[in-house]
């Protein structure tokens, strides 16, 4: 079932800034969506737009069906929305936080309480849950918000840099918690981050925005297949000709690199490399990583090509 919709959506800002350009993309129920970019793409205007914290200048979105532009507070009741600065009260504690959100979405007091305590611990925040939120670092602030995101266990997630300012250990934690509940609950996630592993490692599916412009959407082999040099072949060999083989690039003593688009391409290569007298001691094939392929989009944008 499609989760989220969007079409032609476009915003021009006050200051005449075009900020999002024509986006059309649909997401599925399930999927864990990585919308990725550079700063100013435009990731946080489209969450602004897809949770009607914002009316676009042009088209529409549906989010399971609602459109939020129309209907907010309907949209507001199952999806959990994490920003960049989530407005939160400094003089209450992390608990008494969330336990006034619970009442403001609506839920039954006990019913807060419970899922409070268990957001709690599940965010390793038990034992700062008395203390008064204007002393939290901003790693306890950023899991607290995202424990009020979850509060009334949305359908929809929309998360701006959820691990920003996190440590290692957090972003694992709350990587964990995100992968959980799409498995298990079937939430769709609608996540902006520049921390392009971690997104890897949460991630089902990614768009790329750059200037406002949706560059390429899919799986990470879909976009492998974009930047057409989806492989480096390493090579750890002696005695190569390099005129014969002027795609291999010589990257330190009796080390190989080339860029091939799939293994198939492998053997032949080995074979005419042996039958020239070249003695191979090692040969891998590595896939590109999400951040590789991100910085060959991006630099293709760049160069000017707009069709990729
Ligand atoms: N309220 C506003 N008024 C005018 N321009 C704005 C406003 N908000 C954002 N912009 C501009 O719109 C563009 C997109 O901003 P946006 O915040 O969506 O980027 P982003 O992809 O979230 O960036 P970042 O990675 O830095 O968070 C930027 O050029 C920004 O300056
Ligand atoms: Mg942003």
């Amino acid at each position: 079932m499609v989760a989220i919709e969007a079409s032609n959506l476009s915003k021009v800002y006050d200051t005449g800034k075009e900020a999002l350009k024509n986006l059309d993309f649909s997401l599925h129920q399930g999927e864990v969506f990585g919308f990725l970019g550079p700063n100013g793409a435009g990731k946080t205007t489209t969450i602004k737009l897809l949770t009607g914290l914002l009316t676009p200048s042009t088209g529409k979105s549906q989010i399971l069906g609602v459109d939020p532009s129309a209907e907010p507070a309907k949209l507001h009741g199952f999806c959990g929305i994490m920003t960049e600065h989530a407005q939160m009260y400094n003089l209450l504690s992390g608990y008494e936080n969330l336990l006034f959100y619970g009442e403001v979405f609506g839920l039954e007091k006990e019913m807060a309480k419970a899922r409070a305590l268990q957001l709690l611990e599940r965010l390793e925040l038990t034992d700062a849950m008395y203390q008064k939120l204007g002393t939290y670092s901003t790693g306890m602030r950023q899991r607290l918000s995202l424990a009020r995101a979850l509060l009334h266990s949305p359908q929809m997630l929309f998360l701006d840099e959820p691990t920003s300012g996190l440590d290692p250990e957090s972003i694992w934690r709350v990587n964990d918690l995100i992968k959980e509940m799409a498995k298990d609950e079937g939430i769709t996630v609608f996540l902006c981050t520049h921390q392009l592993r971690y997104a890897q490692e949460v991630c089902s599916t990614y768009g790329l925005i750059a200037e406002g412009e949706l560059l390429a959407k899919g799986n990470l082999r879909e976009l492998r297949a974009l930047t057409m040099d989806a492989l480096t072949l390493e090579l750890k060999a002696e005695n190569i000709p390099l005129t014969e083989n002027s795609h291999l690039e010589k990257v330190a003593e009796n080390r190989y690199e080339m860029k091939i688009s799939e293994v198939e391409e492998i053997p032949a290569i080995v074979q005419r490399l042996a039958r020239n007298g070249t003695s191979i001691y090692e040969v891998r094939a590595l896939e590109q990583s999400l951040e590789d392929i991100y910085f060959a989009l991006i630099k293709r944008k760049g160069e000017g090509h707009d069709h990729l």
